[in-house]
């Protein structure tokens, strides 16, 4: 299989907490390759446009609130079947249903503070990576 990529931001959450270092070692011991890497804050406004797609859900004004609060780790990981391999690797998006061993079950604490975000799908990841990342950066 080709080997793709998948967009992670580690979460104001998880950044506060300082496991920073912690995820990215997990993440590495997964086998993903760091390809482009970021440490910045997010303001509202770019918060608000990466997740327009749920500009219209219950959740999105807490979410935005959220994402701009603090700052944030965004990251292009590469791997073969980086999507699926990488969601199996944080567990489920809330924590309390998530695998034990995996990164939102050791780190995160409810469904909106929940440590780190991976695309959903190539088609996302590659719109998500082109989001935080020039072209440049992901050679
Ligand atoms: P993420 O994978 O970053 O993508 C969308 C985010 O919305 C998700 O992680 C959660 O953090 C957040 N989210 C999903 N459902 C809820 C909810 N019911 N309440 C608050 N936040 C949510």
């Amino acid at each position: 299989m080709a080997t793709n990529i998948t967009l992670t931001m580690i979460k104001p959450d998880a950044v506060r907490a300082g496991n920073i270092g912690n995820i990215l070692k997990d993440i590495e011991a997964g086998g993903f390759r760091i390809k482009a890497m970021r440490y910045y804050h997010m303001s509202k406004t770019v918060a608000g446009r990466f997740y327009e797609v749920h500009a219209e859900r219950p959740f999105y004004g807490e979410l935005v609130e959220f994402m701009s609060s603090g700052p944030i780790v965004a990251a292009v990981l590469e791997k073969e079947n980086a999507v699926a391999d990488f969601r199996t690797l944080i567990g489920a998006t809330n924590p309390k249903e998530a695998a034990p061993g995996t990164i939102r079950a050791k780190y995160a604490t409810s469904i909106g503070e929940n440590a780190v975000h991976g695309s959903d799908s190539d088609e996302n990841a590659a719109l998500e990576a082109s989001f935080h990342f020039a072209s440049r950066d992901m050679i």
